[in-house]
């Protein structure tokens, strides 16, 4: 897919089919994720590749988007690494453009997936599934996956509401 058509044609996907996502795909999508810019080249992000339906089940427990999470093929749970010190708004930002080159990888391969923020007001609840201690690693958000079904609507703002030409 080209990317101008890829951008623009994302859409949050929050429905799958019961198809499950083969490892060889994901690791196309998480190559794309490694590509993702960040300040001084420092890619502070660590991601947990959710696969098993024992563990989203757990995890399913820890957001009120618990049917996106039972019924989606797999989630990525994203974590800021803080083992560098640097500026905390840029280490956030690059995983943000992490989370977004991941969308994009999904979209583009004809798949679906819906980032979800919510999930992080139960940080603690998802560190415990994790086995997380260490405070280096900021729980960010999830994303779930799958093979869609039926297609996201969403729309946008005009730019001439929040672009200032000068
Ligand atoms: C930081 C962030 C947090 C989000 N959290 C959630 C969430 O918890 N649950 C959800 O269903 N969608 C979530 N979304 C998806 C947005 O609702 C969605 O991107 C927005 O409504 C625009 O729709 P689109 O992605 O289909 O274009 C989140 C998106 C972002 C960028």
């Amino acid at each position: 897919m080209e990317a101008i058509e890829c951008i623009k044609s994302r859409r949050s996907i929050r429905k799958f089919t019961k198809q499950q996502i083969p490892k060889e795909i994901i690791l196309e999508i998480l190559e794309c994720g490694r590509w993702a810019p960040s300040g001084v080249n420092y890619q502070p992000w660590k991601i947990f590749v959710i696969m098993k339906s024992e563990f989203k089940k757990d995890l399913a427990k820890c957001t009120k988007y618990r049917s996106i999470i039972n019924n989606c093929s797999s989630v990525f749970l994203i974590f800021l690494d803080k083992s560098i010190e640097y500026n905390y708004t840029k280490q956030v930002q690059s995983v943000g453009a992490f989370f977004e080159n991941l969308l994009l990888a999904i979209h583009a391969l004809g798949l679906g997936g819906v980032w979800i923020g919510e999930i992080i007001n139960q940080k603690d609840e998802v560190n415990k599934l994790l086995d997380i201690k260490d405070p280096k690693f900021e729980f960010m958000g999830a994303i779930a996956l799958g093979y869609p079904e039926g297609i996201g609507k969403s729309s946008r703002k005009e730019l001439e509401s929040f672009v200032t030409w000068i």
